[in-house]
């Protein structure tokens, strides 16, 4: 769990630091992008309190090519879209954004957490990245597990 107690709570104390750093910029348009799969996390799991609610992942044209080759070329980019997840009655309905996580493919430039560059938007406010330089430790943590697999966990379904 220590590791994972990043997303909204390590992700305010790095904010201030973070707005300050030329990074990864907000995925314009990633809601006309391709869906690759969606999830809910409830309260319970271990991941709850990081990554609780419902998600859906985008993919842009780039990375569906990646995700149908296993070969992720530069400009490949990911999203990762947290909402509040609503349960009334029987029915499970989508809340607010809680936070917009993006991964962005660039070899060379983002070496050091295997290729990818990571980043998230609080609320999905692009005015609010709250990574910065701390991907190695907010993200590529867990990623880096999934080094067979182009540090990814998800694939494209049809
Ligand atoms: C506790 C481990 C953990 C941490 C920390 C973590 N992730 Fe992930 N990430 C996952 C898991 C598990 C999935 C797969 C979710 C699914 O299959 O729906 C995932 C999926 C993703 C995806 C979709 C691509 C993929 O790998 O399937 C993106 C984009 C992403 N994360 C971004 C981030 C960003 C940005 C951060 C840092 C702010 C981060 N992640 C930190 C575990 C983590």
């Amino acid at each position: 769990m220590g590791k994972v107690a990043f997303w909204l709570l390590g992700a305010l104390a790095f904010a201030v630091q973070a707005s300050e750093t030329p990074g990864i910029g907000y995925p314009e348009g990633y809601r006309d992008w391709r869906h690759v799969k969606t999830m809910e996390i409830k309260p319970g799991h271990a991941l709850y309190e990081s990554f609780g609610g419902i998600h859906h992942l985008y993919a842009n044209p780039e990375a569906v090519e990646g995700y149908r080759s296993g070969r992720f070329r530069d400009g490949a980019v990911i999203v990762f879209d947290l909402l509040e997840a609503r349960h009334e009655g029987n029915t499970l309905a989508e809340g607010g954004r809680k936070v917009l996580g993006v991964m962005v493919r660039d070899a060379r430039k983002h070496a050091s957490t295997g290729g990818w560059g990571f980043e998230a938007f609080a609320a999905g406010d692009p005015k609010r990245p709250v990574v910065g330089e701390d991907a190695a430790k907010a993200c590529f943590g867990c990623h880096a597990a999934r080094q067979s697999d182009n540090y990814l966990f998800s694939s494209l379904r049809d």
